[in-house]
C-alpha cells in the first residue's frame, strides 16, 4: 500500500492543474474538483494505464470538469469529473426522482453522484451499441468517467453552435437521426440535446453529455423527447436548414418497432463499479 502522500505526489506529477506553478485562483478552483476521493480514483486509473497525464481542462462547468488526458500509449482520453457538491446533487435529483433504478440513493449525495457517473457510462455504451455516434466509454469509477476524446492534442472538437456548416440540412438530418434511432435502437431519450451537446469532428456530429438520458419508458420521456426535437429544430431553422415538422419526427420516433429485442430489464445502479 502506498501512503496518501506518495499517492498525492504521484498524481501531482501527472496532473498539470496540480503543479505548483499555478496561480492561487487556479489552485483554489482545482482544490474543489480534486478532492481526496477523486485523487485516489485518478491514482488508480494511473496505475492501470488508463491515464498517464492529465493535460488541461477543456471545460469547467458547475457540476463537473472535463479534462484532456493521454493514456499510457499516448492516446487522447476525456476525463469527466463530477463534483460531489450540493449543486450537482440538486440538478441530478430532478432527473432521478421517480426513477426506480435510483431507489434508496436519493438521500445520499456521494452515492447519487456515483450512480449518475455510472448512468452516463451506461448510456454512452448503449448509444454505441446502437451505432449512434457518441464518445466511446472507457471506464467509470466513483465520480470519474473516462471516454474517448473527440479532438486532437491542439484542442477538443468544437460545439455545433460554433461551427460554420456548408450543408446545414445534411447536418440536421444526421442529428434528427440521433433522436429517432436513439429512441428506437438504444431505447433512450437524450433529454438535453442542443447545439452545446453536439461536437463536430471531421464534419460529422457527435452527441455528448448523456448523463441525463432516460429510458424510453421513463414517465417524462415523451416530454423530454419533444423538448429535444424543439431545441434542434430551433437551432437549425436559424441556420437555414430544411426543417421537418416536429409531429412528423415524433411519429417516426414513436412508430412501433418490428422487433422488440431491446426490451431489457432495467438494471440496478446501486454501488456498482466497473471491472471489480
Ligand atoms: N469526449 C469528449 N471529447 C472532447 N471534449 C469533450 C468530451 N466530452 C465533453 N467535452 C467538452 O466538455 C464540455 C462539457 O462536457 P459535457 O459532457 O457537455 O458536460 P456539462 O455540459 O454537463 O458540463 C463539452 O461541451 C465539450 O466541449
Ligand atoms: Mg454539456
Amino acid at each position: 500500500m502506498v501512503s496518501y502522500d506518495e499517492m498525492y505526489a504521484h498524481v501531482e506529477r501527472h496532473v498539470d492543474a496540480l503543479k505548483t506553478n499555478k496561480t492561487g485562483d487556479e489552485r483554489e478552483t482545482y482544490a474543489e474538483v480534486f478532492d481526496r476521493q477523486t485523487l485516489m480514483v485518478l491514482y488508480d486509473y494511473m496505475t492501470r494505464g488508463h491515464i498517464d497525464m492529465i493535460h488541461y481542462p477543456v471545460s469547467t462547468g458547475k457540476e463537473g470538469n472535463v479534462f484532456y488526458a493521454t493514456d499510457e500509449d499516448g492516446e487522447g482520453v476525456a476525463v469527466k469529473i463530477f463534483r460531489t457538491s450540493t449543486s450537482t446533487f440538486k440538478r441530478v435529483s430532478k432527473y432521478i426522482e421517480g426513477d426506480p433504478r435510483f431507489k434508496g440513493l436519493t438521500g445520499n449525495r456521494r452515492k447519487l453522484i456515483y450512480a449518475w457517473t455510472n448512468k452516463e457510462f451506461r448510456n454512452l455504451d448503449r448509444y454505441c451499441e446502437a451505432g449512434i455516434p457518441v464518445p466511446e466509454p472507457i471506464a467509470f469509477r466513483k465520480n470519474v468517467l473516462l471516454m474517448e476524446y473527440i479532438g486532437d492534442e491542439t484542442g477538443p472538437a468544437p460545439q455545433l453552435k460554433d461551427v460554420a456548416m456548408d450543408d446545414p440540412t445534411a447536418m440536421y438530418d444526421d442529428v434528427v437521426s440521433f433522436i429517432i434511432d436513439g429512441y428506437r435502437d438504444a431505447h433512450l431519450v437524450h433529454g438535453d440535446l442542443s447545439e452545446y451537446n453536439i461536437l463536430v469532428w471531421d464534419g460529422e456530429p457527435i452527441m455528448i453529455d448523456c448523463g441525463q438520458a432516460m429510458t424510453a419508458d421513463h414517465f417524462n420521456a415523451k416530454e423530454f423527447l419533444m423538448r429535444d426535437i424543439g431545441n434542434i429544430n430551433r437551432f437549425f431553422r436559424n441556420r437555414g436548414a430544411d426543417i421537418i415538422d416536429p409531429e412528423t419526427i415524433l411519429a417516426e420516433t414513436l412508430k412501433p418497432a418490428d422487433d422488440d429485442d431491446l426490451e431489457e430489464s432495467e438494471e440496478d445502479y446501486e454501488e456498482e463499479e466497473e471491472d471489480e
